[in-house]
């Protein structure tokens, strides 16, 4: 499906493989040692697909774009060292996440280090839109974390809460995507909003799909299972199994959110939120949100990208990656 969703874009994704890993050097032998690791695995890409298919629909894949693509997945690569730091998370991608190879202090440092790269090639667009852009993002990715880590001392269970979470933490980078892909790649400023919103869409469903991920111990994707409950963050599935129910496993989600609770409990919660359909919900909410993102791609002017962007909403929504 990856092959497919790729195949308007293939020979640009290849240059910008080359771009990114020939950006992210360093003298310096700490840096270059993690450096290397990181670019070892380039994961799923996910995002400089979504800049470089929103360029192709504005007209071609300018430098600019290219440049976009790469600051783009460099904010988003910064953002997962920084997040394993913050999770005490030690695999990525299959293999031992930075602070596990080296330490937390040195993470930090490789996680600013890459976040100023970014800087320098959203720079290279030469678009101040681009360069305000993804200072807002910078901040609303911060935002979204933050938010996460104090909805953990909360005494009540919103919805709206997660969803303001993964609109900041996630959504934000995947509109900016499509957003900036558009622009730079010539679209029209109808264009531009309609993909900026099909974006937004896309990166609720990509994370309502990693929270699920979290309570399925058979898949394989590269990261540990069971953080978010380890880590007291409540996402989706359980917040629609407390709705309503018994005082009994409120006091558990408390527990499970204050990090006071044991294996044995945390395992309780997670029986109870498959039990009372919190997985499904999440499932039903991620097709919801992904029919209304189909929709979008109805006013496209390229068929082929459009194809290509409806591929990619299904793999988003389906993977087990
Ligand atoms: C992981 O993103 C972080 C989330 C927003 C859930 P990806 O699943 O896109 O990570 P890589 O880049 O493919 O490893
Ligand atoms: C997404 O949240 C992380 C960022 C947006 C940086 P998670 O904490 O769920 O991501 P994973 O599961 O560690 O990839
Ligand atoms: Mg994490
Ligand atoms: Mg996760």
């Amino acid at each position: 499906m990856l092959d497919s969703i790729r195949k308007p874009i293939q020979t640009e994704l290849e240059n910008y493989q080359q771009h990114f890993r020939s950006v992210l050097q360093s003298d310096n032998s700490l840096l270059a040692a993690a450096l290397e690791h990181l670019t070892r695995r380039l994961g799923k890409m996910m995002r400089p697909t979504l800049v470089l298919l929103c360029a192709r629909e504005g007209g071609e894949v300018t430098p600019a774009a290219m440049h976009a693509a790469a600051g783009l997945e460099m904010l988003h690569t910064a953002s997962l060292v920084h997040d394993d730091v913050v999770d005490e998370s030690d695999m990525r991608r299959g293999q031992r996440s930075v602070n596990a190879l080296f330490d937390n202090k040195a993470a930090v440092l490789v996680g600013d280090f890459i976040t100023s790269k970014a800087l320098s090639e959203i720079a290279q667009t030469r678009s101040l839109e681009a360069v305000e852009r993804t200072a807002w993002l910078g901040q609303t990715l911060a935002d979204g974390e933050l938010l996460q880590l104090s909805n953990t001392q909360r005494s009540t269970f919103c919805q709206d809460a997660y969803f303001e979470v993964i609109s900041k933490k996630t959504a934000a980078l995947f509109s900016t995507c499509a957003r900036l892909g558009a622009r730079l790649g010539g679209a029209d400023e109808a264009t531009v909003s309609c993909l900026e919103h099909f974006g937004h869409l896309v990166g609720l469903c990509f994370q309502l799909r990693d929270d699920i991920f979290d309570f399925d111990e058979s898949l394989n994707v590269g990261k540990p299972k069971g953080n978010d409950l380890r880590e007291g963050k409540l996402t989706l599935p359980v917040l629609h199994a407390l709705d309503g129910c018994d005082d009994y496993h409120r006091r558990l989600a408390l527990k499970v959110r204050a990090h006071e609770a044991s294996r044995l409990e945390i395992q309780e919660l997670v029986d109870f939120t498959i039990q009372r359909g919190g997985i499904a919900y999440a499932e039903s909410e991620m097709q919801r949100l992904r029919a209304e993102a189909l929709e979008l791609l109805h006013g496209l002017h390229d068929h082929e990208v459009a194809q290509a962007l409806a591929l990619y909403l299904d793999y988003v929504v389906q993977r087990n990656l």
